[in-house]
């Protein structure tokens, strides 16, 4: 039997009613790169969050170097030679590099120049030997982001960490960068290193890895070696094979179109172009379900429907009318709802109670205020028709709704956004973090809307989600539409296909 440098059994990791690690094994050795794939929220961080001692497991075993390890912590993982560079980084900004890197060591600043100097070669060294380049000098908040990563790795390689584990390291970097990194990964390997990446992106697993573990559902499916595998097969284990969902016959409600969009274009944040010429369009009383993997237009695209960003190029109808500026205001009172990702970053205001929550967006409306001044009793009793209504389980109507589970918030932002009948949803992962009950409750809040009339845009990355829900399915791939599938001919197959960039069975990539 080999000699595994990392060896996990059985390894069993709960949040709440998640099971976020359900009897995983894995293991990775010496001298390979070896890639986790798996769909977000297959429960990859997780495993590795385990080996790393950030979590600990609720069962399970792990042995570094076939001995058995008590991983309490990352300092634990340290000593036993475990690092690992999380998606954030966690350096301090108005430190330069190699104080960041010696950070930790037994009163690194009292110690002379000398010292400083020897330290600040020796990470010169290290960068040199894995072709991990960034200026040593310089504060952190003065490096990009590629560069801080590669501080990061050398942090991890100067404590002396023989097991590294990069988790979606290519999130963050430019398709040139992640060929460097690849390459470090490479000098890594040949000095004998176990390296683990974590990531849902398969073009750069059969780019980078020697052997590929895969994650669904917080199961381990599958251990391949990268030279026996293709994308095809590791797209049926990341999606599943099985055609389980229970698709029901079901009427069709279709009616005349609702949302028109033509070869939109969108820059995002940084200037590079988010969505490059999508169209689309959503009739009243259906469910177009947007899939993709993140970071593909999906969040711009929510966000140009919604009235929250800009466009330059392509045109809007909503509702027969060209939609001529982007404002929220105009959004809402067009009758566009929408159930944004993060619903306590942008959905809901946490400190405050339901009531005002869920007269966020209709204050203003004749229902709930005269002359400036709001109908406060009359509100009262309509927030606690909707509580009731909608389920939301909170102690008192006016308890700060940042105590309440993700599903109570969930609901309650569906309450006021469905108290508005909204001519069209956007619903932007709208289970994610929900356990089952309040799953199911949402899906059929979704149905309900698609049989009063509304047009539901569900952008999920959740397959058996869409499958279920939406009459038609589309593929986003680079910020356009590269496929589309309608209810009773959807394939599993082919969609985790398109959603990595691959319009045929073929095999040709865009
Ligand atoms: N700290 C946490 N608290 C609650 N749930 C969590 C936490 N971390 C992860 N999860 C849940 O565990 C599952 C696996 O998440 P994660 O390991 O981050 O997946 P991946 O890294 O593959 O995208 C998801 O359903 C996620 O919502
Ligand atoms: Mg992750």
């Amino acid at each position: 039997m080999q000699d595994h440098s990392v060896e996990m059994r059985g390894i069993v990791k709960r949040f709440g009613s998640v099971t976020a690690s359900d009897q995983v094994d894995f293991s990775a050795n010496a001298g390979e790169v070896h890639a986790l794939l798996g769909e977000n929220g297959a429960g990859k961080s997780t495993v590795m969050s385990m080996l790393s001692g950030v979590y600990r497991a609720d069962e399970g075993e792990i042995l570094i170097h076939g001995k058995p390890a008590r991983i309490r912590s990352p300092k634990d993982a340290a000593l036993l030679g475990v690092g690992m560079v999380f998606q954030n980084f966690r350096l301090v900004q108005t430190l330069t590099a190699a104080e960041n890197i010696v950070l930790g060591e037994k009163s690194s600043f009292w110690r002379g120049s000398k010292w400083i100097r020897q330290k600040r070669e020796e990470i010169e060294a290290l960068g040199e030997q894995f072709g991990l380049k960034f200026p040593v000098n310089r504060p952190i908040w003065q490096l990009s982001v590629g560069e801080q990563q590669r501080v990061e790795i050398v942090k991890t390689l100067y404590r002396g960490a023989d097991i590294i584990i990069l988790d979606e390291p290519t999130s963050v970097l430019t398709p040139g960068e992640a060929e460097q990194l690849f390459e470090t990964l490479r000098v890594m390997k040949q000095a004998g290193k176990t390296v683990i990446m974590t990531t849902h992106k398969m073009k750069e697993v059969m780019a980078s890895s020697d052997r590929i573990s895969v994650m669904r559902k917080g199961k381990m499916i599958a251990t391949l070696a990268t030279a026996q595998t293709d994308e095809l097969e590791l797209a049926r284990l990341m999606v599943g094979r099985e055609v389980t969902i229970s698709r029901q016959e079901r009427e069709a409600t279709q009616g005349e179109p609702l949302l028109v969009v033509n070869r939109l274009e969108v820059s995002a944040d940084h200037g590079r172009k988010a969505l490059d010429g999508l169209s689309l369009t959503v009739c009243e009383g259906e469910i177009v379900g947007v899939a993709g993997v993140a970071g593909n237009g999906q969040k711009e695209l929510a966000e140009v429907l919604t009235g929250l960003r800009t466009w330059k190029n392509g045109e809007i109808i909503f509702d027969g009318s060209r939609v001529k500026t982007a404002s929220v205001r105009g959004a809402i009172d067009a009758g566009i709802s929408h159930v944004p990702e993060n619903r306590m970053k942008s959905g809901l205001a946490g400190r405050l109670g339901s009531v005002d929550n869920l007269l966020f967006k209709s204050y203003r409306t004749e229902e709930h205020s005269k002359f400036g001044i709001l109908k406060a009793a009359k509100n009262r009793l309509w927030s606690q028709e909707l509580v009731q209504r909608f389920d939301v389980k909170t102690p008192e109507l006016d308890t700060p709704v940042q105590q309440l589970s993700g599903g109570n918030q969930q609901k309650l932002l569906f309450a006021r956004e469905v108290s508005h009948k909204p001519k069209l949803m956007v619903a932007v992962h709208p289970t994610q973090g929900l356990d089952v009950g309040a799953t199911a409750g949402v899906h059929e809040l979704l149905m309900e809307l698609r049989s009063s009339g509304s047009g539901v845009l569900l952008i999920s990355e959740d397959l058996d989600e869409l499958l279920q829900l939406s009459d038609r399915i589309l593929v986003i791939y680079n910020g356009a539409i590269i496929g589309e599938s309608d209810h009773e001919h959807a394939d599993r197959e082919q969609i985790g296909l398109m959603m990595a960039g691959i319009r045929h069975r073929e095999g040709s990539a865009v």
